[in-house]
């Protein structure tokens, strides 16, 4: 299986830190953001990367990660977005890096305690569709949010007013190669955005949609307080190998 980061938009929630950078090139805890993502989908047994990103520190990737040697990887790729026209359509970029394999997807800003492996393995197993990781918080109107009926999964509805439930989907999602044929059928959303939500929905009419729900600490890194509790997260799991600063 395949993996891809995306790490474009221009992280307008952040300003001021993100004028002169990348918001996936932030520092939270002891690494730059991106490195997060990359370490999740290695844990995961994925050696096969690409990033797709944007803006105007694009090359600054290239300086930081060259062909993935912190990781010990042989290589990474790289995709260029123009604009930021959304989570789907910076995806699109990876149909000829997928070509007939399945796909990890992991958003640049999702940061995570503990592994995925035993999830991904099981869309190893699956034979064709899409799988979601969705998780509790407190906050489920900042997220796409699932619907359920009993334990199945009715709809996902992007940042509701109203939650349906408490459990948002984590920017972390699993495709077989159908999922390029869904972006193609997208239309912009009224935040003028190419919806990942819409892609996910499309999965679900197919019953094509698994999920599973994500054990320890899960944030994104979207804004000033979710940034400072990636943060939080980050030096709780590393301080136990500090030991520079006793
Ligand atoms: O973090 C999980 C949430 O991420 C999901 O629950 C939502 O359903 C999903 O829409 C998304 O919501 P956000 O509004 O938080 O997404 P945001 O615009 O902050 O983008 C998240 C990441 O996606 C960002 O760090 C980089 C990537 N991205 C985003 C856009 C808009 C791109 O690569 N290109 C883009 O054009």
């Amino acid at each position: 299986m395949k993996g891809v980061i995306l790490a474009g938009g221009m992280g307008k929630r952040l300003e001021p830190l993100t004028r002169i950078t990348n918001k996936h090139l932030l520092p939270v805890y002891n690494r730059p953001m991106i490195y997060y993502p990359i370490q999740t989908l290695i844990e995961a047994g994925v050696r096969n990367i690409l990033i797709v990103t944007g803006g105007n520190n694009a090359g600054d990737f290239l300086k930081l990660l060259g062909n993935g040697e912190d990781f010990g990887i042989k290589g990474i790729q790289y995709a260029y977005q123009q604009g930021e026209n959304g989570i789907a359509d910076a995806l699109r970029l990876a149909e000829h890096f997928a070509g007939h394999d399945k796909i990890i997807v992991i958003l640049g800003d999702n940061v995570l305690d503990s592994p995925i492996k035993s999830f991904v393995d099981e869309f190893r197993r699956q034979k064709n569709g899409a799988r979601i990781l969705i998780k509790k918080v407190p906050d489920p109107e900042r997220f796409g949010v699932v619907k359920f009926k009993g334990e199945k999964i009715v709809s996902i509805i992007e940042k509701p007013k109203v939650p349906p439930s408490e459990y948002a989907v984590t920017g972390i999602y699993m495709y077989d190669k159908t999922v390029f044929e869904f972006i193609k059928k997208l239309k912009p959303s009224r935040r003028g955005e190419l919806e990942i939500t819409d892609v996910n929905n499309m999965y679900l009419r197919k019953k094509q949609l698994s999920y599973n729900v994500l054990e320890g600490n899960w944030t994104d890194c979207g804004t000033f307080h979710s940034l400072y509790r990636a943060n939080r997260v980050m030096a709780m799991k590393y301080a136990k190998n500090r030991t520079h600063d006793k």
